[in-house]
């Protein structure tokens, strides 16, 4: 499958394709991920406890029959596993600690083996949170920024993993992305209904980083909900041990949506509620009463400022065709999936296949976003 498929890079790092196998302590070492990820565009090794408590902590959760990696060198096993990786995937190292010291140690053999830092802020387990680290990590933002800013000063590039649904969700992302973190991976748990679509998109119009999504993926349909609502990448992990094949599967089914559809993570459109803010990429002229106007509100423009900056994106580009559309111009037209002869009409009579005008779509939906985080009053929720 060639590279260029996707067009996904963050700092040094890039990826293949937009799945990642999710950590699990104790389990998700190199011989697993070579085992059940030889398709990921990412694989995040992990967790490790990098000091004395974190190692304490886990030996306790191991002594009541939890999996856990412990090990009185943790740097070295990092180094030692991020080196074993033979799936030609991307690599993250998930780390707990409960003091900054040994995350910039760690963060130094990290980068220099080209791989990514993934601080969890995410782990429940009452040993880790009654010291202070993993998900506790959310209780003290200001000091959780204070780290991220620390670690992203090594150079690495750093993920923040996060449990959905415990505190403001949307107030972290930006403390997070304001901090200087590259990634944020949300696990989007709904506490007893699996993963939690709305929080997704509640996100995903509140950061521009890049978001891996995870929970409750168990196939190409719950993922796909997950990357129209955003997700730059989605992980998995509990149903690979039950489907080895999944990871593949998964890489299979969205390398052909990419190569039909022109843009894999394509929002729905905003009409319902259900499409993010990049889903203004497929809205009308702003000319009748419709939740298009609360969208661009959000991003801070008035709707002639709206109707500009789609215009000026479509100069001298196919979507300025179309006098036999709607609205004039394909740039008001419709996702390709809404069926619409008048569309395909123009699409046959330019030679555009439906990935290309996709695919221009997806810059469109990109330049919304740039030119209202530039414009004076920038985006009221972003
Ligand atoms: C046994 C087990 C161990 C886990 N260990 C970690 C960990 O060390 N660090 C972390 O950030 N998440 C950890 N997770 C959470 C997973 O990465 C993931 O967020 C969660 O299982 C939900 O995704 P899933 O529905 O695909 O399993 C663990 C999950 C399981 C089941
Ligand atoms: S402008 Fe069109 S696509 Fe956008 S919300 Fe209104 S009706 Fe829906
Ligand atoms: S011409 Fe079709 S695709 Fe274009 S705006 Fe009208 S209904 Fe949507």
């Amino acid at each position: 499958m060639p590279d260029e498929l996707f067009d996904l890079k963050v700092g040094y790092v890039s990826f293949r394709n937009p799945i990642a196998l999710a950590p699990m302590g104790g389990m998700t070492d190199s011989e697993f991920a070579n085992q059940y990820a030889a398709d990921a565009g990412l694989v995040i090794l992990g967790g490790y406890n990098l000091d004395a408590r974190t190692r304490e902590a886990a030996s306790q959760m191991a002594a009541r029959g939890r999996e856990e990696f412990i090990s009185e060198d943790p740097l070295g096993l990092i180094e030692n596993e991020v080196g074993s990786i033979k799936t030609g995937s991307a690599v993250a190292v998930n780390v707990r600690s409960t003091t900054i010291e040994p995350l910039l140690e760690a963060a130094a053999i990290i980068r220099d083996k080209g791989a990514i830092l993934e601080l969890d802020a995410h782990c429940r387990q009452k040993e880790i949170t009654d010291i202070g680290a993993g998900q506790a990590l959310l209780k003290d933002v200001p000091g959780l920024c204070e780290w991220i800013r620390m670690i992203k000063g090594t150079g690495v590039v750093l993920s923040v993993k996060i449990r959905g649904n415990v505190v403001g969700d949307t107030a972290l992302a930006r403390s997070i992305e304001n901090a200087g973190a590259d990634i944020l991976h949300v696990d989007a748990m709904k506490q007893g209904a699996g993963a939690d679509l709305k929080l997704i998109k509640e996100i995903r119009d509140s950061t521009r980083m890049f978001l891996i999504c995870n929970n409750s993926v168990t196939n190409i349909d719950n993922a796909k909900e997950m990357f129209a609502r955003g997700a730059d990448m989605v992980s998995v992990a509990r149903a690979v041990l039950d489907e080895p094949e999944l990871i593949s599967n998964l890489v299979r089914d969205i390398s052909s949506i990419q190569r039909d559809m022109g843009w894999y993570n394509a929002p729905k459109h905003v009409c319902r509620g259900e499409g993010d803010l990049r889903g203004l990429a497929f809205c009308c002229l702003p000319v009748k009463s419709c939740p298009v106007h609360s969208n661009i509100k959000k991003l801070g423009l008035t709707p002639q400022q709206f109707a500009d900056i789609k215009m000026d994106f479509a100069k001298g580009t196919m979507l300025e065709y179309g006098d036999s559309t709607c609205f004039g111009s394909l740039v008001w037209c419709c996702k390709i999936s809404k069926p619409c002869f008048l569309r395909d009409g123009v699409l046959e009579t330019l030679g555009l296949s439906d990935a290309e005008y996709m695919r221009l779509k997806k810059g469109l939906g990109d330049y919304i976003l740039e030119q209202a985080g530039k414009s004076a009053s920038g985006p009221k929720n972003g």
